[in-house]
């Protein structure tokens, strides 16, 4: 029996990416190891989304160097596709350099692994579809994640992903749904629906849903409690999109809605094609919906030539949006983007100012969002039970984690949907008790 391993970095695109390829190898006779030491044949499955996320591959294969002991390595995601061929000179000991767009090859590819050749590749981002497999392997038994468009068309100036994952392919609605309904026989209640930019979803079979509706539709697949998506791109944020949120109480109290920056002069050198008061017109209609939605956001700070006035308009509209929370970087300069050819870079010294402020800023909304939740009782998807602080965690359909007690039972409760009165909050988390 062959061995692999395999660790993941970067989104839950990757994540799930990872899922289809376990299920490729073990469909192909491989079995799955929990370390590098113990696989013949090791697999990056990598992000390049920041120069650091990079760099981790790099450091990973660094410690094989010296004592490649007949294994195999593998690079696969981000990294693969953008450094292709050039891998093989960083890393002379990796023999297989693979792309997301090309991971149905795998199964070919790996033939020509075992038949000895040392520089095997599958870099071609020409598919017209998106890798579907039935032998998916999912981590969680409980939520499962299903790619319902690959790769990215837009080109905001600082990105990497449409040159790693290539242009906009969607899957059918028909296979979506079959998904779907598959999954909730299998016990799943939760679906998290992900691509790059899940609102540009375009269905590309004559039924020609948009997202809108191909969300409502996964919200009334019998025995799916809870849908999720990620990551929505402003430009294309309908307000259809809120009117399904709205009417369909099985799509979650959540949108991530990725604004990286409060001045529209930076949105402009970003090419990210909307301006903030088009932002805000999307806040409104989330703020409008009947019920509360979670807003959360990813900004970038220090993009070339944000001012310090640029950089107060995001901490305003920070305070204006009060997000539930954020996700926030120091702007990175990436291979064959559009901002590489930009002068008037900030020096890293600045932008790790501006990451601080920024941060401590959210923590504050949050620390004061988050003290409204206490004495609220709210239904918990229970994802598991921590040792350490003897609690369970949970997470509310506004994808708040709540840590909670439970009187004393040895009952597995992971997977159930509970109701927790919550009875203190902090900035990242709720505290409390389930509800007899
Ligand atoms: N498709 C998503 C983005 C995915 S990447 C969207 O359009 O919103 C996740 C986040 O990484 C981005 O939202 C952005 O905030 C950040 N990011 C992307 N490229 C970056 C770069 N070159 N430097 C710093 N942060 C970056
Ligand atoms: Fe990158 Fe922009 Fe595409 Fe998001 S929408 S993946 S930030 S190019
Ligand atoms: Fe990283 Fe690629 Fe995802 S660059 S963020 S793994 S699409």
């Amino acid at each position: 029996m062959k061995t692999f391993y395999i660790e993941t970095f970067g989104c839950q695109m990757n994540a799930h990416d990872s899922e289809k390829v376990v299920g490729t190898l073990i469909g192909q006779g491989y079995q799955q190891v929990e370390t590098p030491d113990d696989a013949e044949l090791v697999f990056y499955n990598t992000c390049s989304i920041r120069d650091k996320a990079e760099q981790k591959v790099f450091n990973r294969l660094d410690r094989f160097k010296r004592e490649q002991q007949g294994k195999t390595f593998a690079v696969l995601g981000c990294v693969a596709q953008q450094e292709g061929e050039k891998i093989f000179e960083k890393a002379p000991h990796v023999s297989l350099v693979c792309g997301s767009a090309s991971y149905n090859q795998l199964p070919n590819l790996l033939v020509q692994l075992e038949t000895g050749n040392k520089r095997v590749t599958g870099l071609s981002l020409d598919t017209e579809d998106t890798f579907e497999t039935p032998y998916t392997r999912r981590d969680n038994p409980h939520r499962a994640y299903i790619t319902i468009i690959e790769g990215c068309d837009k080109k905001c100036a600082y990105c990497v992903v449409p040159f790693t994952r290539g242009p906009e392919r969607s899957s059918t609605s028909a296979s979506i749904l079959a998904e779907a309904a598959q999954l909730a026989k299998d016990g799943y209640s939760e679906i998290q629906l992900l691509g790059q930019n899940v609102n540009s979803y375009r269905d590309p079979s004559p039924t020609g849903w948009d997202f809108a509706q191909l969300l409502d539709a996964v919200g009334k697949v019998p025995g799916i409690r809870r849908v999720r998506f990620t990551t929505s791109h402003p430009r294309d944020f309908t307000k259809s999109i809120m009117d399904a949120i709205g009417s369909n109480p099985h799509l979650c109290n959540h949108v991530h809605l990725p604004v990286q920056s409060g001045s529209s002069d930076v949105l402009r050198a970003m090419q990210r094609s909307y301006s903030i008061d088009e932002y805000r017109q999307r806040i409104q209609w989330m703020k409008d919906c009947a019920r509360p939605i979670a807003i959360t956001t990813d900004i970038i700070v220090g993009f070339p030539g944000e001012t310090e006035a640029d950089f107060e308009q995001t901490l305003a509209l920070l305070e204006e949006v009060q997000y539930d929370n954020m996700f926030s970087f120091k702007y990175s300069r990436r291979p064959n983007t559009p901002a590489l050819a930009l002068d008037d870079q900030i020096t890293e010294e600045e932008k790790s100012r501006r990451l601080a402020v920024l941060q401590e800023f959210q923590r504050n909304i949050q620390i004061r969002n988050n003290v409204a939740y206490v004495g609220r009782v709210e239904e918990c998807m229970v994802e598991g039970f921590n040792k350490a602080t003897g609690q369970w965690m949970g997470r509310t359909s506004q994808h708040k984690m709540v840590n909670f007690l439970r009187p004393a039972s040895d009952a597995d409760i992971t997977g159930q949907y509970l109701e927790v009165r919550v009875t203190r909050s902090g900035p990242n988390s709720l505290v409390g008790e389930a509800v007899q």
